[in-house]
Formats: C-alpha cells, sequence, structure tokens
C-alpha cells in the first residue's frame, strides 16, 4: 500500500515549502490542500472569504481534504499531502484525520509565524492580535491529530526535511 503523510500546523509554519522540499526529496507526490481548495473554487481563497465568507470557505475545504485523501488513498504513489493551517478547524476533517497513522504537527512560534504569514495573501493573518488568539484556540486542535509533533524553532527547511525523512524511514507514528 502505499505511504501518506499529512502535515498539519498554523499558517506560516512552513508546512508547504517543508511538505514540497520532502516530497521532491523522495520522490514522492507533493499535494497542497489550499492549492486544489483555490482550483476547485476558481478563485483565491481571500476571494473566497470576501464572496463566501469564513463558512463557505471551510466547507470547500472539507470536501477538497476529503477528495484529496480520498483519491490518494487508491493512488499507487506514496504523497505528501499540506493541509490549510485551518482545516482542523472542521470537526470532518479531524475525523478524516483520526484514521491516519502519519499525520505530523509543524510546530513554530507566533512571531515568525506570523512574520511569514502577513504576506497580504492570508484573510486570518492581517490582524497580529488575532492572528495570536487563533494561535493559541488551535493547539490542541493540531496535538489532537497529530500522530508526531515536529519543532520546526531554529530549523531551515533542509534540516526540517531530514528530520521528517528519518521519522518516515523509522516507520512514522
Ligand atoms: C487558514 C490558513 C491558510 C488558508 C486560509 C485559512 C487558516 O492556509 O487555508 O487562509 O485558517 O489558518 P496556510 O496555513 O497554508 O497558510
Amino acid at each position: 500500500m502505499a505511504a501518506r503523510l499529512i502535515i498539519t500546523g498554523f499558517m506560516g509554519s512552513g508546512k508547504t515549502s517543508v511538505a514540497r522540499e520532502l516530497a521532491a526529496s523522495l520522490g514522492w507526490r507533493f499535494c497542497d490542500a489550499d492549492a486544489e481548495a483555490e482550483k476547485r473554487m476558481g478563485m483565491s481563497i481571500a476571494e473566497a472569504f470576501d464572496r463566501l465568507g469564513e463558512a463557505g470557505f471551510r466547507e470547500v475545504e472539507v470536501e477538497t481534504v476529503g477528495s484529496l485523501l480520498d483519491e490518494t488513498a487508491g493512488s499507487v504513489d506514496n504523497t505528501v499531502v499540506a493541509l490549510g493551517g485551518g482545516a482542523v478547524t472542521s470537526k470532518a476533517v479531524r475525523e478524516r484525520l483520526a484514521a491516519e497513522p502519519l499525520v505530523l504537527y509543524l510546530d513554530v512560534d507566533v512571531d515568525t509565524a506570523f512574520a511569514r504569514a502577513a504576506d497580504g495573501t492570508r484573510p486570518l493573518a492581517r490582524d497580529r492580535e488575532q492572528f495570536g488568539r487563533l494561535y493559541e484556540q488551535r493547539q490542541g486542535l493540531y496535538r489532537e491529530v497529530a500522530t508526531r509533533v515536529v519543532d520546526s524553532r531554529g530549523m531551515d527547511i533542509g534540516e526540517l526535511v531530514q528530520r521528517i525523512s528519518k521519522i518516515i524511514e523509522e516507520g512514522g507514528a
């Protein structure tokens, strides 16, 4: 059976960059749930928040994550899936993740996360206080779904890729 690693974590934790590099280094397929949701909606996430509201975006996100997991489960390719930072706020996503053997929480400190995430593209990374509140609120959710936690503090992408490759080699969770 093909292996699958799912990476979760807050905005700006480096999920997408790490997942992409890791997939390239292992020769695995890389899937990004945010990019898939944008494709499905035919608009950017920022636009979706404006037009559908956050609740509307979350509905699409739940469907997207569900289809991605269904599709990659039947695939012969090993896959790394990067989730959007708020996917874990949906119960349906958390229930899907509960059946996954390898869900990695990429932990990051809030200041580093904000410095990376506040690039204007993320509707929930515009206000530093709101960002900090969300960061606190979500810690429990990431830990609930994760089978492994990797602290990214002080590590660059190459080091994270090495660390996560080792976790996979050792059999994951
Ligand atoms: C969000 C995180 C974003 C994106 C959207 C909402 C969140 O993904 O899905 O802007 O609620 O944390 P990244 O974590 O990839 O930035």
